[in-house]
């Protein structure tokens, strides 16, 4: 090999995960605390970046972003601004004109940008983040289920680009999350339950315990019920940051990967219907797949898959969609094995909070799964 030398950086990331009610109240130190963290005596500068949807349904969130920067004493170099929420959002345009207006404003790698919104808009005010000069500080507000208990807490953001989902990105940890349980109150029924399939997949791979613990409380989550959904969030955020910190990938580098238990169906399902379908319904409808496949595979058990889309559907989460029979779902595996570096590594469930990997899927057993999950088949059985 020649001269070489082998170079070894070995460093810790750390950030704060707060739960918190009511971030912008004037008396609520969370914020201020989390920007000053590092550097207590210094006057901190940031920008506030809100989700279009979020700020339709908060008017006063503005006023009341800068009202708290004054208190505070926080510098706020420009007034709020939103971006669009949802999927459309996680394009290239978007982060393009993001770059413009914090440049203009010198962001610079001491400033914050807080983005305040759904998971979409956190993936991709994270993207240009963590690309503006080379990294910014970012905190992120999620303000959905989803953004809450999953994809806000994590260490990736992305963009959608050539058809494929989350085809640009990077791995970037957040300078701090904060999840303000007040906002979920304005969340469309369907945007409240679609987070909750991330829980249950989260207890699938790691928690048998919390999975029963969604069993037993199926119906107070479906009704929305404050504490039972509190608790959701808060167990399915910290197995998730358990499992980033703990399962010795964090930059998934390998193949091997978990926290993505159906979401190969999901991702591909997702672009199939143009984002009709919701990440979180996607995931569902991909775990009742892959979980439905194990069955057909040997490897999961019918009663251990009745009881998954037993929850799933009292939840209130779908687990079916036409799409399905669409021959181009299979492709998604393509392009899964893609997205993890060439070669194929699945997590499938072998029973309740117990994953397995597998390295190949049979084709003639997906489309069984698939046939067997089929309403129209159910209903043909029953008739005849
Ligand atoms: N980076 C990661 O690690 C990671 C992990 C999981 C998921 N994700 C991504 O997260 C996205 C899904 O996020 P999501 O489920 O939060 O949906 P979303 O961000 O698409 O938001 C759904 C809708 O809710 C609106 N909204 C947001 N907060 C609201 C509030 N408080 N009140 C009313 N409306 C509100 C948004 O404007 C949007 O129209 C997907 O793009 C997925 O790929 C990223
Ligand atoms: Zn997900």
């Amino acid at each position: 090999m020649g001269d070489s030398i082998l170079q070894r950086i070995a460093f810790a990331l750390e950030y704060p995960v707060v739960f918190t009610r009511t971030a912008f109240a004037r008396d609520n130190a969370s914020v201020a605390a989390t920007l000053s963290r590092r550097e207590p005596g210094r006057r901190h500068r940031f920008v506030a970046i809100v989700d279009g949807g979020v700020a339709a349904r908060w008017p006063e969130l503005f006023a009341d972003i800068e009202a708290y920067a004054r208190h505070h004493d926080l510098e706020l170099a420009a007034p709020p601004w939103t971006v669009p929420g949802g999927e459309p959002a996680k394009q290239a345009s978007i982060v393009d004109e993001l770059h413009r207006r914090l440049a203009a404003l010198h962001i610079d790698r001491h400033s914050f940008v807080i983005a305040i919104g759904g998971g979409a808009m956190l993936d991709v005010v994270g993207y240009a983040a963590a690309t503006l000069h080379r990294g910014v500080r970012l905190v992120r507000m999620p303000t959905t289920v989803l953004g809450q208990n999953d994809a806000g807490v994590g260490v990736k953001n992305g963009i959608n680009a050539f058809g494929a989902k989350n085809f640009l990105g990077t791995f970037a940890a957040p300078f701090a999350v904060i999840n303000d349980s007040r906002f979920l109150a304005t969340l469309e029924p369907r945007d409240r339950i679609a987070g909750m399939a991330e829980a249950v997949k989260v207890a699938l791979i790691r928690d048998a315990g919390f999975f029963t613990w969604l069993v037993e409380h199926a119906a107070a989550l479906a009704a929305f019920e404050t504490e039972a959904v509190e608790h959701m969030i808060h167990r399915c955020a910290e197995l998730h940051l358990a499992h980033i910190a703990g399962g010795g990938d964090p930059f998934e580098q390998g193949n091997a990967r978990p926290l993505d238990f159906g979401h190969w169906a999901a991702h591909k399902l997702e672009m199939l219907t143009e984002h009709a379908v919701r990440h979180g319904e996607a995931v569902a409808i991909g775990m009742a797949l892959d979980s439905r496949y194990a069955v057909e595979a040997g490897l999961l058990s019918e009663r251990e898959y009745a009881a998954i889309v037993g929850l799933l559907g009292r939840l209130g989460l779908p687990v079916w969609h036409d799409v399905l029979r669409d021959p181009a779902l299979s492709a998604g595996l393509g392009e899964f094995r893609e997205h993890l570096g060439g070669e194929l590594c699945l997590t499938l469930v072998s029973g309740l909070g117990h994953p397995i990997e597998v390295r190949e899927i049979d084709g003639a057993l997906l489309a069984r799964a698939i046939e067997q999950l089929d309403p129209a088949r159910r209903v043909a059985a029953q008739l005849g």
